[in-house]
């Protein structure tokens, strides 16, 4: 049984309490306080209890990201599944699957060495039961069953992370994209976007390089253009540094930008990204990842 979709994200801080701001003001997320973990924050985007933990952990990076199994059932064949390939992980503990709202789950790393928590079974502790309403008017986040969006992680061995997420974990390929090296004597850029077990055109690709913060993006998506515009006048207004200007992607559809977060993480925010049905789809391979714009900014120095 393929895992079901993104679930959420653990990001760590340096600076605490610059990603709620961030989240809140600018991408349109909700804060939900809870008592009894409140040296993190948590943020909303619609009915599950959270979809961003932040840790104010001394770091700027990616902790993990939580995949669901969509049901109990599921979880356990993946365990088994785990098992079988001779991939080592381990329990979370009560009180860890409790602050992420979850039955159970489990922590391993993939072979790039990104670290993945599997879950299933979200709960909702009554402080996180409230009904989403955006703070800056987002009718709505596109997720429930396709989950929060999608992550892009870093691989530079690609075709062993790759054959893991294939193999193990039961992600189905969506598109094989190459690109030509940025610099001479640099490599191939390649990307190799996979989908879970759920519409959405990607919810995790692979990026043939390193990452400092241990991502190389995550993606929101809302329901208009207005909202991706609205969102990038709040960027502007912010002084916030985009990694790469607006644009339409050529594999999903998407039409969206990329601002860079508190701490590095880049997240692309987006409409109209394609869903599919996965039995009648042919996995493509692409040489031009956009139909326009996305033209690529580079992060200002330190
Ligand atoms: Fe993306």
């Amino acid at each position: 049984m393929p895992v079901a979709n993104l679930g959420y994200l653990h990001i760590s801080e340096q600076q605490a309490g610059a990603w709620k701001s961030f989240g809140v003001d600018i991408l349109g997320l909700m804060a939900v306080e809870r008592s009894d973990y409140s040296n993190s924050s948590f943020l909303k985007a619609d009915d599950a209890p959270f979809r961003i933990m932040v840790s104010a952990n001394g770091e700027d990076r990616l902790l993990a990201s939580g995949w669901e199994m969509a049901s109990a059932a599921a979880y356990l064949e993946i365990l088994e599944q785990l098992t079988k390939s001779g991939v080592q992980y381990s329990n979370g503990s009560d009180a860890e699957a409790s602050e992420r709202c979850v039955s159970e789950f489990v922590r391993l790393q993939d072979p790039a060495g990104n670290t993945l928590e599997i879950y299933h079974g979200r709960t909702l502790p009554e402080e996180c039961a409230c009904d989403f309403e955006s703070p800056q008017g987002i009718e709505r986040f596109i997720t429930r069953d396709m989950g929060m969006g999608h992550v892009v992680l870093p691989a530079p061995d690609i075709e062993e992370t790759h054959n893991f997420y294939k193999e193990v974990l039961g992600f189905g390929d969506s598109d094989d994209l190459r690109l030509p090296a940025p610099a001479e004597g640099a490599p191939e850029m390649r990307v190799l976007f996979m989908h879970a077990d759920n519409p959405r055109h990607h919810s995790l690709a692979l990026f043939n390089g390193p990452s400092p913060v241990g991502c190389i993006h995550m993606m929101l998506e809302v329901g208009s253009i207005d909202e991706v515009g609205s969102c990038l006048d709040r960027v502007n207004a912010a002084g916030l540094p985009l990694m790469a200007s607006l644009g339409r992607h050529c594999n999903d559809n998407m039409l969206s930008f990329y601002v860079i977060a508190p701490g590095g993480i880049a997240v692309e925010y987006g409409y109209d990204g394609l869903q599919l049905d996965w039995n009648t789809f042919t996995p493509t391979v692409s040489t031009v990842g956009d139909v326009w714009g996305h033209a690529y900014q580079a992060p200002p120095s330190e």
